[in-house]
């Protein structure tokens, strides 16, 4: 059966969207582009971790529902990915509905040298979201001002991960049960990791204190943590993890981003500066969640995954019902 069309002015670049008669179209999400944490407030983040709640029993009682059926996701990815690109593809699954995967760019004709523009505007026409993971921060941003469809931001370079930030948040609510009173510590590459970005931001909408610990060479921008002092939101800077490691209730631990030096000698002076052992964990809390965005390259070593305070691989679970809840709620569904 053909659906009829109605049409929708949204106001999202001035244009129609056309949407079969009778899709649910409201919700805070619906049809918009997730680009940075900037665009949610405490309460989009308590729905979309009730929809994410809700996503996590069917998947526990039923595995895969047809609630997107119909429905096609394209996941555009400029970089690396094994959890981003793969956690979307299952979301989509799992929800019924279809993807076009480009992770591999030179086998594109982004390789023949199209521009992101074009490539975005080429996928809308096959797909209904696109997720896109770009080396150059504001590259989501700059698709969404070209496409109809909404963009969700994997990664723009060193600017932000809202998904990851996302997940990171339900991840502290599913094992602490809240957020609200929590001493948060990042550590590692706070100056190139984007998940940290986007993390301490949504963390800042909380009642939380936040540790940076970091080589001097790779604090936390300066504008970023100007923008959540002006927040009222505490804020303290060391080198040294043992100055803050006995308050800690969260331990988020990143890893040195290799591919943003362009001397790879810094990098290898600096790539060993934390690694959390066993031992670290003997001076831990003994309830401290332990977290990190993965992939990890030596900064956590694996003797420590037995611990119970380990989170990391519960946290990549977390996010496939975050991206399912997302799609749905994008999608106009949730
Ligand atoms: C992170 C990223 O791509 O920013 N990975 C991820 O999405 N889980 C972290 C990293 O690469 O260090």
């Amino acid at each position: 059966m053909i659906p009829t069309l109605i049409a929708q002015t949204n106001g999202r670049n001035g244009r129609a969207a056309y949407l079969p008669f009778g899709e649910k179209r409201d919700g805070a999400l619906f049809n918009q582009s997730i680009l940075s944490v900037k665009q949610f407030s405490r309460a989009d983040l308590e729905h979309i971790f009730a929809v994410a709640g809700e996503m996590r029993m069917m998947v526990e009682r039923v595995g895969s529902f047809d609630l997107l059926n119909g429905k096609i996701l394209a996941v555009l990815f400029y970089e690396p990915s094994t959890r981003t690109s793969s956690s979307f593809i299952a979301a989509m699954q799992r929800l019924g509905g279809g993807f076009i995967p480009i992770n591999e760019v030179k086998y594109s004709s982004v390789a023949k040298g199209e521009s992101l523009p074009d490539t975005i505007r080429t996928l809308e026409a096959y797909a209904d979201v696109i997720v896109l993971r770009h080396p150059e921060t504001g590259a989501a941003a700059l698709a969404a001002q070209y496409a109809r469809k909404p963009i969700i931001n994997a990664g723009d370079g060193v600017g932000e991960h809202p998904t990851q930030a996302l997940l990171d948040l339900f991840t502290i609510l599913e094992e602490r049960g809240g957020i609200d009173g929590a001493t948060v510590t990042m550590l590692g590459d706070l100056k190139y990791g984007r998940t940290v970005h986007s993390l301490a931001r949504l963390l800042s909408l909380h009642n939380v204190k936040l540790n940076y610990v970091s080589p001097d060479v790779l604090r936390m921008p300066r504008e970023l943590a100007a923008e959540l002092d002006a927040r009222g939101v505490r804020q303290f800077q060391t080198e040294s993890l043992d100055d803050v490691l006995d308050e800690t209730d969260v331990l988020y631990v990143t890893r040195i981003q290799k591919e943003r030096f362009a001397n790879l000698d810094e990098y290898a002076a600096l790539k060993d500066s934390y690694i959390i052992t066993p031992a670290t964990l003997t001076r831990a809390r003994a309830d401290m969640t332990l977290m990190h965005p993965l992939p990890r390259v030596g900064e956590i070593s694996p003797t420590v995954d037995s611990d119970p305070r380990a989170a990391y691989f519960r946290q990549v679970e977390y996010g496939m019902y975050v991206r399912m809840a997302l799609l749905a709620m994008v999608l106009g569904k949730a």
